[in-house]
């Protein structure tokens, strides 16, 4: 298979159209065989759900060229798993987990052309999705729904590639104690999109949102759960149940503790206590694990002893080996990685 002419080595984090996409609808109570097709417009009512009350969730995924030269992706039984939890919230049908996978490894497959090679840095971010599709005008669930998967490929989801971050605690609400942060609905990040434009406005990457009820505790960003490592190499990450469960941090947390024999702590993280920890990391299959060098509290600075050049040390080995589990350099734990070709 011929890949096309990318420049693979500058790709940013947009979509760039490619050629198959799958589709299946959702009517009278089932989910057609699904197809994939060339169009990548979707035509709906003007009184669709998704457009009306926003009844939509999604998912990312990214998919890989091994150093052998296969074709991967990692954990997708996650994400199927995930989905169904978004669409029981989000009271959607459910797309069935196993056709699910299946869906995501047919289109990764039939884009081949797109998979970026090894060593290229580059990856095919795979993007599922659902939305209502017909018209409801009375706050109803709609009664037919399309699921579909796409790809693009991407190259750092943060300008600079790996360079540190520097964010700023939130004012705004990610998530309500008892709403919809755990699950990824559209309307998560619809309700973002002013805090990350003001914070880009003043000069940061990205938020740390606090939880909610008592705005003490460090909850995630608006795309990414949060590691920390304390100055005797100790891993924290913050324990919500308002923040969405990463798939990337729970592999990290088993990356840490069965690859580089760290102790985990998965807890209430306060804000007042991070300025006591050695490292700061942003984790998701778009982040993969970023650097965080500075956080900024209403102009107070917390400084990272890893400081604005490089990540530091455990989170460099712990991105080391997550990504050499999901390129094929690292053996991977029994069912993390998912053969496409
Ligand atoms: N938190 C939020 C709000 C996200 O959007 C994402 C991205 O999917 C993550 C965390 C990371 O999750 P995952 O590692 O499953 O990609
Ligand atoms: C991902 O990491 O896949 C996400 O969906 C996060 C999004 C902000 C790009």
């Amino acid at each position: 298979m011929e890949k096309k002419n990318i420049d693979w080595a500058n790709l940013g984090f947009g979509y760039v159209q490619t050629d198959k996409r799958f589709v299946s609808n959702y009517k009278d109570g089932a989910w057609d065989e699904g197809a994939l097709i060339s169009d990548a417009n979707v035509v709906i009512s003007e009184c669709a759900g998704v457009l009306q009350y926003s009844q939509s969730c999604f998912e990312g995924m990214k998919a890989y060229t091994t150093e052998d030269g296969h074709i991967v992706t990692f954990r997708p039984d996650l994400n199927a798993q995930r989905m169904e939890d978004s669409c029981r919230r989000l009271e959607m049908p459910v797309f069935p987990q196993d056709r699910f996978v299946d869906a995501v490894c047919q289109t990764v497959a039939a884009n081949e052309a797109y998979v970026p090679p090894y060593g290229s840095g580059a990856t095919l971010y795979i993007r599922p999705y659902m939305f209502g599709s017909d018209a409801v005008i009375g706050v109803s669930p709609a009664t037919e729904y399309q699921f579909r998967v796409f790809v693009t490929q991407v190259g750092p989801y943060f300008k600079g590639g790996v360079k540190p971050l520097t964010i700023r605690v939130s004012d705004y609400d990610r998530a309500a104690p008892h709403g919809t942060g755990h699950i990824k609905a559209g309307l998560n990040y619809a309700m973002s999109l002013y805090p990350i434009m003001e914070a880009h406005r003043q000069g940061f990457d990205e938020n740390l949102y606090l939880d909610p009820a008592t705005r003490t505790k460090v909850e995630e960003t608006g795309g990414a759960n949060f590691l920390f490592v304390t100055k005797d190499n100790k891993v924290v990450t913050p324990k919500s149940g308002s923040i969405l469960p990463s798939i990337t941090r729970r592999s990290l947390v088993a990356v840490a503790r069965d690859y580089l024999g760290l102790e985990v702590e998965e807890r209430e993280v306060y804000l007042e206590e991070v300025k006591d920890f050695a490292e700061c990391g942003l984790c998701g299959t778009a982040a993969v694990i970023s650097p965080v060098g500075r956080i900024n509290d209403h102009g107070k600075e917390i400084c990272f002893p890893s400081g604005m050049e490089k990540m530091g040390p455990v989170i460099q080995k712990l991105y080391d080996t997550l990504t050499g589990i999901q390129m094929g350099r690292i053996q991977a734990p029994e069912g993390w990685i998912k053969v496409i070709k």
